[in-house]
């Protein structure tokens, strides 16, 4: 298994031909990257075409929501089967940003890891407190309720498939980071619970931190305990931002 894994979180941006102008400048640069794998999740409207280019390369690609019914009449909705047809590997769920602004429970993200691990894919599943919730003192209490729901029902042996991103939303898109203590903290809070629930794979379980990662703070990030990887949204979108952490991650391996 890889050491780290990078993605990229291109979240509402690029239209077909940026989207394939940022993919082909990542494709250019992108080093011999052992130990370190990259993905990049654009919009929907976008994966077909940013494969075109990726297509033979190492570079994985994935979708940044679902729903979690096969098919039928669900307007506007995007299945597991649909995104898995496309090539992809990875469906990230329960952003933040789709918590707050499209007000997704810890029920229905379940209910989303399930049909991607059900249809072997690998959820990307996001937690994180508020700020509110970290001066409260509340920070552990959320993380504790958001894996217990989430990871509701998922077997030790299904968990092998899945990625949790440790998001503190006040650092998303804010350009300040967690601390360093405050995710060491963190990411040992999630790593005990996961080998609490999951005891044969649990340690093994990649844990991403996002949140204003960049190529000057990659560093002291990546080398943090139980940290195997970044979720990165705004520096994904530029190869000179994206590139760099890629190659701080190879460094560390
Ligand atoms: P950011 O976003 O890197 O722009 O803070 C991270 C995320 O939302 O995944």
């Amino acid at each position: 298994m890889s050491k780290y894994l990078i993605a990229g979180n291109w979240k509402m941006n690029t239209d077909v031909n940026s989207a394939v102008e940022l993919a082909s400048g990542i494709m250019e640069q992108l080093k011999d990257k052992e130990g370190v794998e990259v993905l990049i999740c654009p919009p929907f409207t976008n994966i077909y075409h940013v494969f075109d280019v990726v297509n033979n390369s190492t570079i994985l690609v994935g979708a940044q929501n679902c729903y979690y019914e096969e098919n039928g009449a669900f307007t506007g909705e995007i299945s597991v089967g649909m995104i898995k047809s496309l090539g992809c590997d990875f469906i990230i769920i329960g952003h933040s940003e789709r918590r707050a602004i499209f007000n997704e429970t810890d029920e229905l993200i379940n209910k989303k890891a399930h049909s991607i691990l059900n249809a072997g894919l690998k959820p990307i599943i996001c937690i994180g407190e508020t700020l509110d919730d970290r001066k409260a003192g509340k920070t552990n209490k959320i993380l504790e309720a958001q894996l217990t729901k989430s990871l509701k029902s998922i077997t030790d042996t299904q968990s092998k498939e899945i990625i949790i991103a440790y998001e503190p939303v006040w650092a998303i898109g804010t350009g300040v980071s967690a601390e360093n203590k405050q995710i060491e903290e963190a990411h040992k809070f999630i790593r005990d619970f996961l080998v609490q629930k999951f005891p044969e794979n649990g340690e093994y379980i990649l844990i991403q931190y996002g949140g204003s990662v960049k190529p000057d703070n990659a560093k002291e990030i990546l080398s943090i305990k139980n940290v195997n990887g970044a979720l990165i949204g705004g520096a994904s979108l530029r190869v000179d931002l994206f590139i760099p952490i890629i190659n701080t991650a190879q460094s560390l391996v």
